[in-house]
């Protein structure tokens, strides 16, 4: 897959089968963050591989599905959850904002991902007091957010965004995210 394949079908995913991530793909989703490009080369970022069943479970209930779908549409029935979870820390002590290294690290950790066919969602809403308290996460490590992954058993297709579709993702008959995108020259000016 080139890479403008891949940033064409890296999309958002949120049903997966029930099947686990193998370590190979785990592997490369932590080598993926390692080698990030970083401010300063600082390398502030932890991670959290949330892996075995039970543990998985027990984030479920403390993230948020597709804010832009009623429950029985976005969130992903028993039988659909992620099978992994990675929990992206910063080192709070280093010095700067790492809100940048952070989408570097999210971008490359759900791309390497998606090259072995694992699907993600990154998940910003997240109940962070719990979390923390689950996951172990001592000062200076806060929580930034949660990435699922896992294989999945739904497409996502770029539809043009237009006047009647806003921002708003939405799922077609076939219960596939279509999701909304600006045109190029929307975004874009050439001088
Ligand atoms: C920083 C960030 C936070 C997000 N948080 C959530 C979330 O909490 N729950 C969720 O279902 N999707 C979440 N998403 C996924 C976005 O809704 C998704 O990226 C967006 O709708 C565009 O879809 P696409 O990724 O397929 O382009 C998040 C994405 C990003 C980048």
């Amino acid at each position: 897959m080139s890479v403008m394949e891949s940033l064409v079908t890296r999309r958002t995913y949120r049903r997966f089968a029930q099947k686990p991530v193998p370590q190979d793909v785990v592997d490369d989703i932590v080598e993926a963050v390692r080698l990030s490009s970083c401010g300063a080369n600082r390398q502030a970022l932890r991670l959290v591989v949330v892996q075995s069943p039970e543990m998985v479970a027990k984030v479920q209930p403390l993230v948020k599905w597709a804010a832009y779908l009623p429950p029985e549409q976005g969130m992903p029935k028993a039988d659909e959850t992620p099978t992994l979870y990675v929990a992206v820390l910063q080192d709070s002590s280093a010095p700067g904002d790492l809100s940048t290294d952070t989408g570097i690290a999210l971008a490359n950790m759900t791309l390497a991902a998606w090259d072995k066919e694992v699907g993600s969602c990154i998940m910003g809403a997240i109940n962070k007091p719990a979390l923390t308290e689950l996951l172990g996460i001592e000062e200076p490590l806060k929580l930034a957010c949660m990435v699922a992954f896992g294989y999945p058993i739904h497409k996502a297709h770029i539809v043009p965004l237009t006047a009647d579709t806003g921002v708003k993702y939405y799922l077609d008959e076939n219960r596939d995210y279509c999701v909304p995108k600006r045109s190029r020259g929307e975004i874009a000016r050439w001088l």
